[in-house]
């Protein structure tokens, strides 16, 4: 589907963050801020109640020229107490094509953006990661800031640096690693996020809560995310690159739940509780289960754990079944030709799985073993 992204207009904003009120001044002074310590570059993420005021401290004072990318369904007028062109963009993954991003690239000619100047990249993983990608090899790379505006960016795809588009022969194939000048997660955007998109977010929160964040479900939304960033920054720290495995297990679920999710992707019949194909998060759940019960066969979990993997996901209200017209073998099918794994070897599968030592990478799982397994994950 074509996009609109060629349709750039000048914004010019009169009010200054500065001039906030009293009350504004309460609200961002109990807006957390978390270091993401990369070698690369250090930033901060900023999580909390309307702290999108804090983006005018990230934007370089002497930035040229500043180009939003948002979409026009996301409908967030940012204030930035200057002059700013918008490049809007189209929703759902096929923004993430090439053609949408050579898009993207000819509206920043037309913007007159250079290096001096400054990307905002506004909305969910679709935007950070095209816009992000865009500003990374524009004049071969421009900063770029992520207000990431759904629960599923503000505890994955915004922080961390991955950017990416996809192709026909698989998701977030071209790519780069180029970390954000800073990431604004407020939690006020995420008011008007339908239901489904909260449960998308959901399913990475319960991820985040089995790698060792513990019982993340009695906090409150705001603490839920500042804990995943704060868990996400840690590793990302460590492993910028995803060289030494460590960044690997932020993969946790991921190997089912991605099969699931281009499977559903792929076919038209394939739904999730709406009626819409599975979102990623909601696939992650399911994907969540399946790693804890695999981990259980091979003696790597006692029941507890397992039962606990249960508990996170049905907390969360996420699905716990292969939807029945997911064939078993088409996901196998998907696994086995998931190269994308530096750390693969051998002849079975690669899943990140819990055990004694905590949730890690494990190589050659036998194929037969995970085909009986995935045969129990449909709801009878
Ligand atoms: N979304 C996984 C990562 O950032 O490594």
């Amino acid at each position: 589907m074509e996009d609109s992204t060629a349709s750039t207009h000048n914004t010019a904003s009169t009010h200054n963050t500065a001039s906030a009120g009293k009350g504004d001044v309460a609200i961002a002074a109990r807006c957390k801020e978390i270091e993401v310590a990369s070698p690369s570059r250090k930033y901060s993420v900023y999580v909390g109640n309307r702290c999108v005021d804090k983006i005018s401290g990230i934007i370089p004072e002497d930035a040229r020229q500043v180009v939003v990318v948002t979409q026009r369904e996301i409908e967030i007028e940012l204030d930035l107490g200057r002059e700013y062109s918008t490049v809007f963009v189209s929703q759902g993954e096929e923004a993430k094509s090439v053609k949408s991003l050579e898009r993207v690239c000819k509206s920043f000619v037309e913007c007159g953006l250079t290096r001096r100047g400054v990307v905002i990249a506004l909305g969910g993983g679709v935007v950070t990661d095209l816009a992000g990608f865009a500003a990374s090899i524009y004049h071969r790379g421009v900063p770029c800031i992520n207000v990431s505006t759904s629960l599923l960016g503000q505890v994955d795809a915004a922080i961390g640096g991955k950017t990416g588009i996809n192709l026909e022969e698989g998701k977030n194939l071209i790519g780069t690693f180029s970390q954000p000048l800073g990431v604004i997660c407020d939690i006020s955007h995420l008011e008007s996020l339908p239901q489904l998109e909260m449960l998308s977010g959901y399913g990475e929160i319960a991820k985040y809560a089995l790698l060792g964040l513990g019982n993340l479900e009695k906090y409150s939304l705001e603490e839920q995310v500042a804990k995943c960033v704060y868990l996400k920054a840690s590793i990302v720290s460590e492993d910028e690159l995803e060289q030494t495995g460590k960044r690997a297990v932020l993969n946790y679920g991921h190997t089912l739940g991605h099969a699931i999710e281009a499977c559903s992707l792929l076919g038209s019949s394939q739904t999730d509780m709406e009626n819409q194909p599975i979102r990623h998060g909601v696939a992650v759940g399911i994907g969540l289960i399946f790693a804890g019960k695999l981990a259980h066969r091979l003696g790597r979990i006692d029941d507890a754990r397992l039962a606990r993997h249960y508990e996170v996901v049905r907390n969360y209200g996420l699905m716990e079944s292969i939807p029945k017209e997911i064939e078993p073998d088409e996901l196998v099918q998907f696994m086995a030709n998931d190269k994308k794994s530096m750390f693969a070897k051998g002849d079975g599968l690669n899943f990140v799985l819990d055990g004694e030592k905590g949730v890690e990478l494990v190589t050659g799982i036998d194929t037969k073993l995970v085909r009986g397994l995935l045969e129990e994950m449909y709801s009878r």
